[in-house]
């Protein structure tokens, strides 16, 4: 029989808030299995991105979602973007090949971009911020249904050549791309170091 108090403390919102915050983690696409997710989850996570805190309204975020054959060409174009901006000192044809079957390996690709308000009355960092508040309620939302996703930022995909190919202006920014996928093992545990080393508290009680 279940203790009722028990069961009522396990599901309470805190409870569940806490557990899901814990579980969030970055899983590659290197794990993910070939299962698709479903489009109608993606647009629930984007629907909760949407819900971030945005100072003055301006709601920053967009998303630029790719799917289908789309993975394929958006790994293609990074790869080539990568070869066009690193010397040729420093490319690596492991690296370039990675940039395609991580995006092909993945259901959906997601790239993260901040559009710039026209007034540039809120300072630029406030609305990098409230961007990355829509990404963690997106990367939650995903925990929550049991999808694995993870946020990467490399050179070719901040880069100015996809800002462009994207349409978006000099003054908006690309800020990563979302891999999102099943994951195809064990969910991975994650580590934090204690959060009293980071916090400072003045009290006279
Ligand atoms: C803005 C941002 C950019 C990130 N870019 C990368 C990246 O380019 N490559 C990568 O491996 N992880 C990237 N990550 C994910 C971190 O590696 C990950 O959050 C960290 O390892 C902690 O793991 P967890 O998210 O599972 O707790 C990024 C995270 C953030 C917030």
């Amino acid at each position: 029989m279940t203790n009722k108090n028990t069961a009522d403390a396990d599901a309470s919102p805190l409870n569940i808030v806490t557990k899901l915050i814990e579980s969030r983690r970055s899983i590659k696409p290197v794990d993910f299995s070939d299962h698709r997710v479903e489009d109608a989850l993606v647009w629930q996570m984007l629907r909760n991105a949407n819900w971030a805190p945005t100072h003055g309204m301006t709601e920053p975020w967009r998303f630029f979602v790719f799917t289908g054959s789309e993975r394929s060409t958006l790994g293609k174009l990074l790869a080539e973007i990568y070869h066009q901006i690193t010397p040729p000192e420093s490319f690596k044809p492991a690296k370039a090949a990675k940039l395609v079957s991580n995006a092909e390996r993945s259901s959906h690709l997601i790239v993260i971009a901040m559009k710039r308000q026209v007034s540039e009355k809120i300072p630029e960092v406030e609305e990098i911020e409230a961007v990355a508040c829509a990404v963690q309620n997106l990367h939650l939302t995903a925990t929550a249904m049991g999808v694995a996703g993870y946020w990467s930022s490399g050179k070719a995909i901040c880069s100015d050549q996809l800002r462009k190919h994207l349409g978006l202006s000099t003054y908006d920014r690309i800020l990563g791309l979302f891999y999102l996928g099943y994951l195809s093992s064990d969910w991975p545990i994650g580590t934090r170091s204690p959060v009293e080393e980071k916090v400072v508290w003045s009290s006279d009680a």
